[in-house]
């Protein structure tokens, strides 16, 4: 039987495969404690929870506009304006959509035809160059080093840039080292990208945890991006709402309305009562982050404390996201030996660098979205692994 030849490049996510030997583990009676899951271990604040089960007692149950209801559309925009200077009309600018995941699918089959190139920053999520793949185009990738904060060099995306390049997708706070974007970073990116018209696809999914001095900048806020800038976000991750499956995008009109087209003919619309809760989380949910947000920084440096007493590891404390992404190099063993076997050996669950960073060996990452029990037990075991195969 012949099938899509295209999908053979498509990989199925390696981090998966973590998740399920954890799980077998588990099942089988294992201590196991997961730490390589993206999830807020907290639950959905109630009033979220509350807005749409009235949306549902009210029998909101039918199909919803295709660019999502206005009330939430609306709480999309005064959010865009209020936290991040972005100026986008409930009407024309913003879609509301399945997740960041699919914002990031309608964005790169939206706006990339076959044969074009999108520029990526390794280490990155892994779903952005599979997803370029997707749309028949190659991931062109920029290595960001750890010497230099896990930021990228504004020279080696020039050099990265062809005639063939459309798009620049952009992670900050960047997902797996936890890396922040300065404003002076992100304004000399923006002027690259207006000499060499591309268009920035920036995931700002992780923009509310962050820590410390570190301070989220919206690059279209900066002048001349506002008309070539795709802004995704959604609630999974600041919110605790990664089940509701809320994602947007920003974007001027003409960039709207080729996503719209991949959006109506796939998922067509999200349910009402999700897009009430959302509402909700928008207007009303400030307090819950700043409560989340600040748990998360205390237990970053709870568990930053006690790694880095380990003389075999180091560490750049990340400014944001809730991931840890130390090197564990001078141990001389790869990370993707060295996670499997502290999973077998331990029983807590990490993530292997070059799921991130195909050509970067030497890091793990460790999500602190976990109770402070997990992770002082995680971090214990961690180090007594490392004394052992030291
Ligand atoms: C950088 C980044 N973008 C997007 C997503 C997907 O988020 P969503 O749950 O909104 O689809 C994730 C999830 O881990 C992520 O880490």
């Amino acid at each position: 039987m012949q099938f899509s030849n295209h999908m053979d490049e498509i990989q199925l996510s390696k981090i998966r495969q973590i998740g399920e030997l954890a799980g077998q583990m588990a099942k089988e009676g294992r201590s196991v404690i997961k730490l390589q899951v993206g999830e807020p271990d907290f639950d959905t604040p109630q009033h979220i929870i509350d807005a749409a089960i009235a949306s549902l007692n009210r029998k909101e149950t039918h199909y919803a506009h295709n660019r999502g209801t206005m009330e939430c559309r609306k709480a999309i925009s005064d959010k865009l304006w209020r936290d991040n200077g972005i100026k986008a009309d409930p009407e024309k600018n913003i879609l509301v959509l399945n997740g960041c995941a699919e914002a990031l699918q309608c964005a790169t089959l939206g706006i990339l035809d076959p044969g074009e190139e999108m520029i990526i920053i390794e280490p990155t999520f892994i779903n952005y160059i599979q997803l370029a793949k997707m749309a028949q185009c190659t991931p062109v990738i920029v290595r960001a080093r750890e010497e230099n904060g896990w930021l990228p060099d504004v020279e080696d995306i020039e050099k990265a840039i062809t005639s063939r390049t459309r798009i620049l997708l952009l992670n900050s706070p960047t997902n797996p080292t936890g890396a922040v974007y300065p404003r002076e970073l992100l304004e000399q990116i923006a002027q690259l990208c207006v000499k060499h018209n591309l268009i920035v696809v920036s995931d700002e999914v992780y923009e509310k945890l962050i820590y410390g001095d570190a301070k989220h900048v919206s690059i279209a806020s900066i002048p001349g991006m506002e008309d070539r800038t795709i802004t995704i976000n959604g609630l999974s991750k600041a919110y605790a709402m990664t089940g509701w499956r809320l994602g947007y995008v920003a974007a001027d009109e003409n960039l709207v309305l080729p996503m719209l087209k991949v959006h109506q003919y796939s998922t067509t619309c999200l349910p009402v009562f999700v897009q009430a809760g959302a509402a909700e989380a928008l207007n009303n949910g400030e307090a819950d982050v700043e409560a989340m947000r600040r748990e998360y920084q205390r237990r970053r440096d709870m568990l930053a404390k006690l790694l880095l007493e380990c003389e075999d590891l180091s560490l750049r404390v990340p400014d944001g996201t809730f991931y840890m992404y130390p090197n564990i190099s001078k141990l001389g063993i790869d990370s993707h030996s060295f996670v499997f076997r502290l999973l077998e050996e331990t029983g807590v669950a990490t993530t292997y660098g070059t799921a991130f960073d195909q050509k970067g060996e030497g890091n793990i990452r460790i999500s602190f979205a976990n109770s402070e029990e997990n992770l002082r037990e995680g971090a214990a075991r961690i180090l007594q692994f490392i004394a052992k195969v030291r």
